[in-house]
């Protein structure tokens, strides 16, 4: 990789103070508590991945880590003060940028600089950086044609690789600290105001980025990890996060009640100041840069290459409970398996568009009525938009099995409790497929049936991606008696067994 070119000599600052003596010990005092976390628990954060397709000197990077400082993922370092607004360094003793964790499209970046909109990594040892493409994009929408692909890659304008040497010329001895973890999406907002997207898919893919830091998360949700400080948007609109349900920013707001929100209009404002910031920690999250990943072309999910990230089981759990729970549910409910089961039934039939046909429709609601009065199950005939958001992370989050056509209703999945019984059934028009749901519910731990009329497919025997004629239309066949025998025959398999 070439070094890009450092900026014109009028950016130099010159007129930073020399830190004080108070500030040598505050950072020396860190350095070390900070040296003996990192010898504690290595091997935690540097967790090996395949190296298949990107020039990584795996060597060198650990090299790297060991001699720079990064915050603390225990999350117990001490409260700063308004007097640690800056970070100094001396001639090119700036903390240098480590690559803590890299997947195609997310990374865990510590030391992390921008300055006029542009990221920055600093370091001397630049063979240590995955290649740029892989870490961003240049926020271009994803449209098909090799032209619109070639639109998406990267330029110095994004992100560069620079020496401590040209760092020191293009930002003086001291940076604006932006403190703690910032989870930063570089998405254009093609796909942000949706809620399967961003619930399901971006804020997915960055959480399970980031919880790879802590692979012993607890089935309780138990996690040693600090929650994210902010979000950040870099190309994505205030205008453009919210979706029409209104879920993202109640998912948001419930999973990390201290994180606040910055869209491209905060970033710009940043940038416009033309003098440089500092991250601690910044988990990097782009679709373009995960579309290059070859987990992405297997499955067409944007998070799935945060999955080739070591993990816990469990790594939803502590995002999962805290959302549940605000929503008035308490975490444990639905856990275990001994527990009436509740059946889900997420209609579509009144939204005009991927419909099931009338008379079956009522067939399913007919059976599903059978095994309430037979077994004593729980069973709720819901249209998701009929509910309050309340309502409806709470029926999630109970639910054991929940059903309905391929759609956006069914995002709610991402709620319910991951254990042996748990099951999504899945209407599709007859040979028609789409692994979103299919995808999600095996990544949290969650069984899933797809279902073509009566008869069934699950993991791995799936049919190829497929959308014919009568897949988004309102005939779509489901054979309601035989997915009542299916439920009985999930939830008899697991009786035994608890989690
Ligand atoms: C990787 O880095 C180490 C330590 O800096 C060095 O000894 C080794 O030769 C490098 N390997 C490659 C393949 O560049
Ligand atoms: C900052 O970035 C903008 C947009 O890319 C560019 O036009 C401008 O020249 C940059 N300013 C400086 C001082 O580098």
């Amino acid at each position: 990789m070439a070094l890009p070119t450092v900026g014109p000599a009028s950016q130099r600052r010159s007129s930073w103070s020399s830190p004080s003596r108070r500030e040598f010990a505050f950072v020396a005092v860190l350095f070390v508590i900070l040296v003996f976390l990192f010898e504690s628990d290595l091997s935690l954060r540097f967790t090996t991945q395949s190296a298949n397709d990107w020039n990584w000197n795996y060597s060198d990077r650990k090299e790297e880590a060991k001699i720079t400082p990064t915050i603390d993922t225990a999350g117990d370092s001490d409260e700063l003060t308004m007097n640690d607004a800056r970070i100094s360094w001396d001639g090119n003793q700036m903390p240098q940028t480590v690559v803590v964790q890299h997947t195609q499209g997310f990374n865990i970046l510590d030391n992390l600089y921008s300055l006029n909109g542009t990221m920055y990594i600093v370091t001397d040892k630049p063979k240590s950086i995955p290649p740029l493409r892989l870490i961003t994009s240049s926020a271009y929408p994803v449209f098909n044609g090799e032209e619109e692909v070639a639109k998406r890659e990267p330029t110095s304008k994004d992100m560069r690789v620079i020496s401590p040497k040209d760092a020191r010329k293009l930002f003086g001895s001291s940076a604006g600290r932006v403190e703690g973890v910032t989870f930063l999406s570089n998405d254009p907002p093609q796909f942000v105001n949706h809620y399967y997207h961003f619930c399901a898919e971006l804020l997915f893919g960055m959480w399970r980025a980031y919880s790879s830091l802590d692979p012993t998360i607890k089935s309780t949700g138990q996690t040693v990890l600090p929650p994210p400080r902010r979000m950040i948007f870099t190309h994505t609109p205030e205008d453009k996060f919210r979706d029409y349900a209104k879920m993202n920013q109640w998912v948001f707001h419930s999973a990390f009640p201290s994180a606040s929100l910055e869209f491209s209009e905060d970033w710009e404002d940043r940038s416009e100041t033309l003098k440089p910031f500092f991250f601690d920690r910044v988990v990097f999250g782009d679709r373009a840069a995960a579309m290059r990943g070859k987990a992405f072309v297997a499955t067409e999910r944007f998070a799935s290459t945060a999955f080739e990230l070591p993990g816990s089981a469990k790594w939803f759990e502590p995002l999962r409970s805290n959302v549940v729970e605000f929503a008035g549910l308490s975490k444990t409910t639905g856990a275990g398996t001994r527990q009436k089961p509740v059946i889900t039934y997420v209609s579509r039939q009144s939204w005009g568009r991927r419909m099931l046909k009338p008379e079956d429709h009522e067939g399913l609601v007919k059976a599903l009525k059978k095994l309430e009065k037979e077994h004593g199950y729980e069973v709720n005939i819901v249209e998701m938009d009929k509910l309050t958001r309340e309502e409806q992370f709470q029926l999630a989050g109970r639910t054991t099995i929940m059903m309905g056509v391929h759609g956006n209703g069914l995002t709610s999945l991402i709620w319910m409790h991951p254990t042996p019984r748990a099951a999504v059934f899945e209407f599709f028009y007859p040979s028609g497929f789409a692994e979103d749901y299919e995808w999600t519910a095996r990544a949290l731990g969650i069984r899933h049936y797809g279902w073509w009329g009566s008869s069934y497919f699950s993991s791995p025997d799936l049919p190829p991606r497929s959308y014919p004629e009568g897949f988004q239309g309102n005939d779509i066949p489901i054979d309601g008696e035989a997915v009542a025998r299916l439920v009985l025959h999930q939830l008899s398999l697991n009786e035994e067994a608890d989690d």
